[in-house]
């Protein structure tokens, strides 16, 4: 089917849906669930950190989805910190994903897919992407100090269960990732995978490290310099190429040598509660006193959305308070 425009889909979606200043039609919400995680990326979440903070309660969430289905939303994807480390989640999303009219996804660094895929996948989540940085044993336990054997047995159960999408992100680290984009790209080879390589953000407390191990996407270009342009998806922060005959695309996310506002059409919702109109801009809308009250929570979805920025500020030194396990990517 036609992807269609943003601006025309606003159009069509009259008083029901949500359109920001700028004619951006939202239809698409990331949903954290928790910002627990079982690892600890070196660039999402700093070293020590605390327990994890109350999330919302799962009645809290259903009313989300509701009024967020209600206003146009046509794709949601859970995501955390680690979203399958929150307690009771599966009968949650169990429950949650029986709301008709929604494309289900869920963003996970998959160390529990092993044991997660095949409920899921029952649930009615249809896309899912894996977060896995390097394959290499050694730097994976230094980057994440996870094994890289439980990541490999997640991505390997995700696809045979039957997902209609599955995707990796690896994000480009000096010092580790130089080595591994052949490596990582080979899976779109015999595998209808996108593998998609994303430039670090520095966010919050890990913004200095973030800074210190850059490595911009040009260095998937010249790793690979096979690749061909190809179909790309609306709306996507991700731009598509391909390994000649391969099964799947290769991705490069530029949020820093290139950003993608302009076709953005989404919104976040943090772990406690706060609407996030956009990843890179410090700005939050409380949703908490209206999580309870569906009407008035889609009216404060609506306002909020209204304070969605027209393009965000990281390039120009801006300071994101939350790190990125705080907000869910
Ligand atoms: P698809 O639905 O498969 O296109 O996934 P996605 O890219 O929306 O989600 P995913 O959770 O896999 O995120 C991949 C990377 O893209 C993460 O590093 C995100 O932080 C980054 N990303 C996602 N949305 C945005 C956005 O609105 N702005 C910026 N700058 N980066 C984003
Ligand atoms: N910069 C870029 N990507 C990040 N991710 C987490 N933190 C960062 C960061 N600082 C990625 C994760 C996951 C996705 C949701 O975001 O690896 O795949
Ligand atoms: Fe956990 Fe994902 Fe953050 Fe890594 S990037 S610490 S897997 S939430």
């Amino acid at each position: 089917m036609e992807e269609k425009h943003p601006r025309r889909m606003a159009r069509d979606m009259g008083a029901f849906g949500m359109t920001d200043r700028f004619g951006r039609a939202i239809t698409y919400a990331r949903l954290s669930l928790t910002e627990a995680c079982n690892l600890r990326c070196r660039y999402c979440m700093p070293p020590g950190r605390a327990s994890a903070r109350p999330a919302m309660d799962d009645r809290q969430v259903e009313h989300l989805v509701q009024a967020l289905a209600a206003m146009g939303v046509r794709k949601i994807r859970f995501t955390g910190g680690e979203p399958l480390v929150r307690p009771g989640v599966r009968p949650l999303l169990e429950r949650v994903c029986r709301q008709p009219g929604i494309d289900w996804a869920i963003t996970t660094n998959g160390t529990t897919l092993a044991r997660d895929a095949e409920w899921l996948c029952r649930a009615g989540v249809t896309r899912v992407n894996i977060s896995l940085d390097t394959l290499d044993a050694a730097d994976y336990q230094a980057l994440t100090g996870g094994n890289v054997q439980d990541a490999r047995r997640g991505i390997e159960a995700a696809l045979a269960a039957g997902f209609r999408q599955v995707r990796l992100n690896a994000v480009l680290v000096r010092g580790v990732s130089e080595g591994q984009i052949a490596v990582l790209a080979d899976w779109t080879r015999d595998w209808p995978v996108d593998v998609r390589f994303i430039e670090l953000m520095p966010m919050g407390t890990c913004q200095d490290w973030a800074k210190a191990h850059f490595l911009p996407a040009r260095a998937v270009r010249e790793a690979l310099p096979e690749l061909q342009e190809t179909e790309q998806d609306a709306h996507a922060p991700a731009h598509y190429f391909r390994l000649p005959g391969a099964k799947g695309r290769v991705g490069l996310i530029t949020p820093l040598s290139g950003h993608f506002c302009a076709a953005c059409n989404r919104i976040r919702i943090t772990f406690d509660g706060k609407l996030k109109p956009c990843l890179h801009s410090n700005e939050e809308i409380d949703l908490r006193p209206a999580l309870d009250d569906p009407a008035a929570l889609q009216e404060l979805l609506r306002q909020g959305v209204q304070c969605k920025p027209e393009r965000h500020h990281l390039c120009e030194n801006q300071f994101i308070r939350r790190d990125m396990s705080q907000i869910g990517g």
